[in-house]
């Protein structure tokens, strides 16, 4: 059995935690490879709505296991958070949950460094989720971190400890209040204390015995792949890989049991966060897309930014995956629109170009876009698609040489269209 993986093509928000919640029932095991609380997958179904930070989008479903792999880091306290939510709805998380024993924690100090160093930045600040996501990958990179694994051991508290005043030195350096640690520190003990109702495992073994035994297993990314550490717009971006390698390193699976590589992306663009974004609409057409697709950050609640389908930075994002079915999401959202327009191309300093340029920022590079036609109707999964709809996804699919898998139209997990036998 291969290692099916599903990740975001643009910055993020492409609607990852829905589609992996509709595909859970063809799967075994759902497991998350990195990112950590920076991430907010939403999913919708029997008029609840449920946003996941940690957990992997296949806890809903009975006979799906889902583990936290060893490429994310996890912070303890929303873990605990996230799963109490899971309690009062009566989900059998127990059951259905197990966590890497080599994925790193985040420490309160990390979430302080993260602000911290984002304060020191400015205006250059990468606005980040300020959930210690860097501080926390940094630590691991730099051979410092912290890993679930070492709960299990008598040093914990002593390596908490030595770590902990590392950083206590370092915000010292930066110039910024550790306040309110002594709180923030009992509160992440005693989540650690709750944490370990969930099975540790050794996942890299545990995931290729599964894959021995006959397993269908999905990998659920986070962020998206113009946020990767090494391909996305740096240093706008976040501190993993988020493209499908990270799916290998962040689980322990060999490049060749990759299977099936679904790439997601709105039918539009969004980005939250500072950051070169160059078919973003400033004016009211990005703010209508805004107001029609409730364009506001699940983790953090900042507003989108908005714009138009990038052609170049989705031909990148499916190069540098190797994906095999693209699933466009929120199609939905451009039913009013009389016309759409496409970017095709960028004047990058005055020299057409189609390529992902080395320097993206916005300044530089002047859109060449194309309009189409509008289907402006409502759309329906029971109801065939409108004609300029059809359109709109056969130019996309031949453009970037992949079928559109799935269309979602709409957040609920029953507004969803499976065109190809297949994935259906
Ligand atoms: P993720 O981080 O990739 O899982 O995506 P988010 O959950 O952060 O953001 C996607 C948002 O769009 C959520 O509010 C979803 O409920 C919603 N959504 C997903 N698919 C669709 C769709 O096809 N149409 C509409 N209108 N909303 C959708
Ligand atoms: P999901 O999984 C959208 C963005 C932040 C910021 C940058 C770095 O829900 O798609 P970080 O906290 O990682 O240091 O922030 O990355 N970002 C996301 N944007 N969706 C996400 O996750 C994101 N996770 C991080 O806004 O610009
Ligand atoms: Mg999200």
């Amino acid at each position: 059995m291969q290692v099916d993986v599903l990740l975001g093509m643009q910055w993020g928000d492409e609607g990852k935690g829905k589609i992996v919640d509709v595909l859970t029932p063809k799967y075994d095991l759902i497991a998350r490879f990195q990112g950590g609380p920076n991430a907010g997958h939403t999913l919708e179904f029997d008029g609840k709505k449920f946003v996941l930070h940690t957990i992997p989008s296949g806890i809903f479903h009975e006979g799906t296991m889902n583990l936290i792999g060893n490429g994310v880091v996890i912070d303890p306290v929303t873990l605990r958070r996230e799963i109490n939510n899971l309690i009062e709805q009566g989900v059998p998380y127990k059951e259905r949950l197990i966590i890497s024993r080599k994925a790193h924690l985040i420490l309160p100090t990390h979430r302080l460094l993260d602000a911290a160093s984002e304060a020191a930045k400015g205006k250059d600040k990468i606005g980040s989720t300020l959930k210690g996501i860097g501080p926390t990958y940094m630590d691991k990179t730099g051979r410092n971190g912290l890993r679930i694994g070492d709960i299990e051991t008598p040093e914990f508290e002593q390596k908490y400890r030595a770590l902990k005043e590392k950083h206590l030195q370092m915000l010292e350096r930066l110039n910024y209040a550790a306040d309110g640690l002594d709180e923030m520190e009992k509160d992440w003990m005693d989540a650690i204390a709750f944490i370990q109702g969930i099975p540790f495992v050794n996942s890299e073994y545990y995931i290729n015995n599964a894959l021995k035994d006959g397993k269908k297993v999905l990998a659920e990314g986070a962020q998206g792949s113009l946020l990767d550490i090494d391909f996305g717009s740096y240093p706008f971006v976040t501190s993993s890989n988020t493209v499908c390698a990270g799916a290998c390193t962040g689980l322990g699976i060999a490049p060749n049991m990759i299977g099936e590589v679904y790439g997601i992306f709105k039918a539009y663009c969004t980005r939250v966060g500072s950051g070169p974004f160059p078919t973003e609409l400033h004016e009211a057409t990005g703010q209508r897309l805004r107001d029609i697709g409730h364009e506001y950050g699940a983790t953090t609640g900042r507003p989108r930014r908005c714009g138009w389908l990038d052609m170049v930075a989705l031909k990148y994002a499916v190069m540098l995956n190797g994906v095999t079915k693209l699933i466009m999401t929120k199609a939905d959202v451009l039913n009013a629109f009389e016309e759409i327009e496409v970017c095709t191309g960028y004047n990058v300093r005055g020299e057409y170009t189609e390529e992902f340029p080395y320097d993206h920022s916005a300044e530089i590079i002047e859109t060449i876009t194309k309009t189409v036609k509008g289907w402006n109707q409502e759309v329906a999964v029971d109801a065939p698609l409108p004609q300029a709809l059809e359109d709109y996804i056969a130019y996309v699919e031949a453009e970037t040489g992949c079928e559109i898998a799935i269309v979602s139209l709409g957040p609920d997990r029953k507004q969803t269209m499976l065109r190809d036998k297949q994935t259906a």
